[in-house]
């Protein structure tokens, strides 16, 4: 007994000392690895202008800072994910690092521009967390800003990851001008303003957009892409890049700190941004920088971050174009988009009918536009915004007064496509089940361009405008379309990311404030354009709708005070400055009837464009654009101001030298004021050769269109 009982003793002991050994091991195995072991790199463009470094401290948290020729224009600012289930907040260990250099020039399908250099140095971080899961962090240095985000490849013991929080900051480094609109998880559609960023407060800011369709959560936070300018000049954008699988991302500002921390709108489970499959990389977070304002206007850092084109074959069938539509007689109360009235008469009202469309079809073959949108075509508007109806609209079933086989022979005989409506009054499944049904009857009646649209609240509810299910929908449709060869312009979806460059027959979007609000809301001020130019639109075209000539919108109802705060003459002036591969001329052909000498300019105008120089730009104030028409030497300038009256000489040396070109300015006339006089537009024609100068006379709310055509 005794000697068994000393065998037992012995063995308890040992046992004892093999356990207090295992948890000393495991103690100073827990020491080691949360001093991780401090790391920090420094990635610098081509040309050393940016220069972002990426650290690790000892605690094993990543943190990133950048410089743009020579100050720091984002201070160190964390990054990293909260996922459930996994640590990345602390006790990340560096399991390797690289570097790379990329140097190539592509070619957009269509664009501002023909070529685009893609010119950057890279640097990965290979990072573990402290339960094991593997991730990277990949940064590009441009000479003209940053692109970042994180990668996660297949893992051993998770197939995907849930994310609930995005940590990474953007430290400003003073209290910069910003031109901000709030961050609304369910609406673009905002005015913008300018402020210090410390006075960023979207209870001061001007809003009527509908309570319905309106969510914002946090007062201080704004949108991206965030337009700033510092004190000594430089302007710095914050955007994001290929927005896939993801909710958008927006910034909340710690006005004390002046430190932007991502928001990723979340799915309908408040607790989660996103799930992902694995592998996955976030979208882009971008930095876009330039010494002035001029060159956040010729940054392609978005569209560079961009996978290349992902339609493979013959790409002609996605055609850059100008149309009509019937769609601005319905905002001013011509017509209706519903053809029943409440007791299923028909209203005698209706737009979409066979015979005003071959109006519309016959404007636009005599002015060569290609195409004619046409809303209220299909059953569904008579209760459209019922939000508790599901199914609202049938996307393939016209309105009796819609002969779709007969325009569809007209429309062909006129070599004219009618771009197909599709409102889903954001009741989205319905419009999925119904979607290879009604994009195969579009095309079967020779259309393929559609312009969807997402008014109300999402259904399923509790989905938001922003957050990943709906991302996720509108790539599908980019997807889905694709594979048809449809082209796509989608109103009230999410901000663009440049998608466009992987996705080349998504040719415009709204995803912002458009002229439709000048017709029924306190409208947009005569900066708001100048203001879009600097911020929505750095991520992709924007399905404006310029064009109005009948400024005062009491046409059809004579107390309607409605207006658009412009001169005609600015209105000329869009269709250069506001780019787009698809844009609307969107007054009434009857409009337009009345003034054909300033019509010209319209119909002249191109839409894609193989060169863009911008002569002088102020954020908010003014711009003056010029650009050259793909396949040919002619150019278009456009210039508009705010409601400031400014002059400008511009030097005309983009032109080739020995060529005599003629210029037709169409200008603010004697007396134009946006307030009270806006219709005069006087018309010069003078011959001008490279290195002339052009004078720019522009009123309050005015601006100028020339078009340089080479003799
Ligand atoms: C809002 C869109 O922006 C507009 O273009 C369209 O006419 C209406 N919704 C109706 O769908
Ligand atoms: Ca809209």
């Amino acid at each position: 007994m005794k000697i068994k009982s000393f065998v037992a003793k012995q063995h308890i002991i040992q046992k004892m000392i093999k356990r207090v050994g295992f948890a000393l091991l495991l103690l100073f195995a827990g020491i080691f690895s949360a001093i991780a072991q401090p790391f920090s790199k420094t990635v610098s463009s081509p040309n050393n202008d940016v220069q972002a470094t990426l650290m690790l401290n000892e605690k094993g948290e990543a943190s990133y800072k950048v410089r743009y020729k020579g100050k720091e224009v984002v201070g160190a600012s964390r990054l990293g994910l909260q996922l459930r289930g996994h640590n990345l907040s602390t006790g990340l260990k560096r399991v390797g690092d690289g570097s790379s250099t990329e140097k190539e020039n592509w070619k957009p399908v269509w664009g501002e521009v023909a070529e685009i250099s893609n010119h950057y140095k890279g640097l990965q971080l290979h990072l573990i967390s402290s339960d094991g899961l593997r991730f990277s962090i990949v940064f590009r240095a441009y000479n003209d800003g940053v692109g970042f985000r994180y990668e996660f490849p297949k893992q051993e013991n998770d197939t995907q990851i849930v994310i609930q929080d995005e940590w990474t900051e953007f430290q400003m480094t003073a209290d910069h001008t910003a031109w901000w609109a709030p961050c609304d998880w369910d609406s673009n559609e905002h005015t913008y303003t300018q402020s210090k960023l410390s006075a960023i407060d979207a209870t001061k800011h001007l809003t009527d957009i509908e309570p319905f369709v309106q969510h914002i959560t946090n007062v201080h936070a704004v949108q991206t892409p965030v337009t700033m300018q510092a004190e000594n000049g430089y302007c710095m954008s914050i955007a994001e890049a290929a927005l896939v699988d993801y909710g958008a991302m927006h910034l909340e500002l710690d006005r004390a700190t002046r430190r932007f921390k991502t928001f990723v709108i979340p799915t309908a489970d408040s607790t989660v941004k996103s799930i992902n499959q694995l592998p996955f990389v976030s979208p882009w977070r971008a930095i876009l920088l330039s010494p002035d304002a001029a060159g956040i206007l010729s940054n392609r850092l978005i569209l560079n971050l961009n996978e290349p084109c992902k339609i493979k074959g013959d790409l002609s069938w996605i055609k850059p174009q100008k149309y009509v539509g019937i769609w601005w007689e319905l905002h001013v109360g011509k017509s209706d988009w519903h053809y029943r009235d409440k007791n299923g008469k028909p209203t005698g009202r209706h737009g979409a009918n066979t015979e005003n469309v071959k109006r519309y079809i016959d404007f636009a073959a005599k002015n060569g536009f290609a195409g004619v949108l046409v809303e209220g075509w299909f059953e569904g508007w008579e209760d459209w915004f019922n939000v508790m109806r599901p199914e609202i609209f049938e996307f393939a079933k016209p309105y009796p007064d819609f002969d779709m086989a007969e325009l569809s022979r007209y429309a062909k005989e006129k070599g004219v496509k009618i771009i197909i409506h599709n409102e889903t009054g954001s009741a989205v499944l319905s419009y999925e089940r119904q979607m290879d049904t009604a994009y195969d009857y579009y095309l079967k009646n020779g259309f393929n361009a559609i312009k969807t649209g997402y008014v109300g609240f999402i259904q399923p509810k509790g989905e938001w405008h922003d957050g990943q299910w709906m991302i996720n929908h509108y790539n599908e449709v980019l997807r889905r379309t694709a594979e048809k060869k449809i082209m796509v312009c989608a109103h009230e979806p999410v901000r663009p990311s440049g998608l466009h460059r992987t996705w080349p027959n998504f040719m415009a979007s709204e995803a912002a404030r458009g002229m439709e609000f000048n017709a029924w809301s306190k409208g947009n001020d005569p900066s708001h354009e100048l203001t879009l130019i600097f911020t929505r639109l750095l991520g992709g075209p924007m399905d404006y709708t310029p064009g109005i000539f009948q400024v005062e919108l009491n046409q059809f109802d004579k107390a309607k005070k409605d207006r658009v705060r412009t001169t005609v003459a600015k209105q000329l002036a869009l269709y250069v400055t506001l780019y787009s591969p698809l844009q609307m001329a969107a007054d009434l052909p009857e409009n337009y009837e009345k003034r054909p000498d300033v019509f010209q300019f319209i119909r002249d105008v191109p839409t894609d464009w193989s060169d863009t120089k911008i002569l002088n730009a102020a954020v908010g104030d003014f711009v003056t654009i010029a650009r050259r028409q793909k396949g040919a030497d002619d150019w278009f300038i456009g210039s508009m101001t705010d409601e400031t009256p400014r002059k400008f000489k511009v030097k005309l040396d983009f032109l080739q030298s020995g060529k005599t070109y003629e210029a037709t300015i169409y200008e603010d006339g004697k007396g134009a004021h946006y307030l009270d006089n806006p219709y005069p537009v006087s018309i010069r024609k003078i011959k001008v050769r490279k290195g002339d100068r052009l004078n720019i006379n522009l009123v309050a709310g005015g601006g100028c269109a020339v078009s340089v055509k080479a003799i």
